[in-house]
């Protein structure tokens, strides 16, 4: 598996972040923060694991947060040689590359606060025995970052791999080559069309490479990514983006199911909607430690607490003024959602609570003066993903 990766770094090796490190300032840095830790207040020198860190992205997260302690591992030799080369370029003095498979990570002798695991797991022989040895490096009130294959959405990649490994296709560079120029004749209408089409992750051989020809690909639907976190001593938190997973959001809501799927227990919800949606590709989530304190951590619009919640605009959400439904002053999107129909209609009283957002205020400080109202929109911002909150006013930080 590691010789996969030798050959073929995925992703492709880059040489210039500046665009990157130009695009996190402190805006995002807090958002970002209280994505994965609501009830904390905003750090920015939490140490961070990047697990299976491929050819660039410890180099990001290092140049991102310039204040955190950073430590990439990778098994392929390649993927760290590409690592080092951007850590000398960028001076990268908070960053420490080692070649070391996931599931040795206890090898390093410490605990981290945020471990980042993304687009690995689902690649392991084992991949159980990877994410246990990633919630053991996990500090107490840590937060993990994971991204695994989803099924469904991936139909027409593994019958493409199947297609691969029945025609005994290997990972010489003619031998991808000609894959990519017999892809264009694929019917118009295969399931892995729309894929080809969109995803960044064909266009190149690297990308390619990684998708059909990987000797160890497994994905996740809902509930086996759920009981997959579970097994592993975590607890799930939630889903980096979660509009997708919210019957509520999106054009389901307003079908006669509406109630139906209202009346299902959340993890139920999140399975339906994988299955309504249908071409989800990657499940990505926020993970605790099962014996981390679980409940003064989440985000609740039961009682009284939220008037405390400090909201928090995300970056890449932008209000359009175009083709607008009657009433509507804007329409908020969230550039990072795949689906078309996770748009947000918003008014004039609305948009007025909006534009008080400045990641400082209180929601009792914007809009408490209609609480029912207020409640309602800050809840469905929060729903939509336009929003995080800091509700560390609210709860006693506990040591990571
Ligand atoms: C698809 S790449 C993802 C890279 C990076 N996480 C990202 O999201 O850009 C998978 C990476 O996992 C690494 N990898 C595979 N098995 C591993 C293992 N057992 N331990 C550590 N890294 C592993 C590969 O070498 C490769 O760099």
């Amino acid at each position: 598996m590691g010789d996969f990766y030798e050959s073929h770094p995925y992703p492709p090796p880059v040489d210039d972040l500046d665009a990157y490190r130009a695009g996190w300032d402190d805006g995002r840095r807090r958002a970002d923060s209280h994505l994965f830790w609501p009830a904390q207040p905003f750090r920015d020198d939490r140490s961070v694991l990047v697990a299976g860190c491929g050819t660039a992205q410890a180099a990001r997260y290092a140049l991102r947060w310039p204040h955190a302690r950073l430590v990439g591992i990778d098994v392929s030799a390649t993927s760290i040689a590409c690592t080092l080369e951007l850590k000398h370029k960028y001076a990268l003095d908070n960053l420490e590359v080692r070649q070391l498979a996931v599931e040795r990570v206890d090898e390093l002798g410490e605990t981290f606060e945020h471990v980042v695991c993304t687009g690995v797991l689902h690649h392991l022989a084992d991949p159980g025995a990877g994410l246990r040895a990633l919630r053991d490096v996990l500090a107490p009130a840590g937060a993990m970052h994971l991204m695994v294959y989803a099924p469904y959405g991936r139909a027409g990649v593994y019958m493409l791999q199947d297609y691969c490994r029945r025609l005994g296709i290997g990972w010489t560079d003619a031998e991808i080559r000609d894959l990519a120029a017999t892809l264009k004749a694929l019917p118009p209408d295969h399931p892995i069309a729309p894929l080809l089409r969109a995803s960044p992750d064909f266009s190149n051989r690297a990308g390619l490479a990684d998708a059909l020809l990987h000797p160890n690909d497994r994905s996740y639907s809902v509930p086996e990514l759920l009981q997959f976190i579970d097994d592993a001593g975590l607890r799930f938190g939630r889903w980096i983006r979660q509009a997708p997973y919210l019957p509520c959001c999106g054009a389901v809501a307003s079908t006669p199911h509406r109630d139906l799927l209202a009346t299902l227990r959340p993890e139920a919800q999140y399975a339906a909607m994988e299955l309504f949606r249908g071409t989800m590709v990657r499940h990505a989530v926020v993970a605790h430690r099962k014996d981390s304190q679980p409940s003064e951590a989440r985000v609740s619009f039961e009682g009284d607490a939220w008037l405390d919640y400090v909201p928090i605009r995300l970056p890449d959400t932008i209000a359009v003024r175009d083709g607008l439904p009657p009433g509507a002053t804007a329409v908020l999107i969230n550039r990072n959602h795949t689906y078309t129909d996770l748009y947000l209609p918003i008014d004039a009283a609305r948009e007025r609570l909006l534009n008080a957002i400045n990641a400082e205020r209180a929601i009792a400080q914007i809009g408490a003066t209609d609480r029912e109202f207020a409640r309602a929109f800050f809840e469905q911002l929060w729903r939509w993903d336009q929003i995080v909150f800091d509700i560390s006013d609210q709860i006693q930080p506990t040591a990571a």
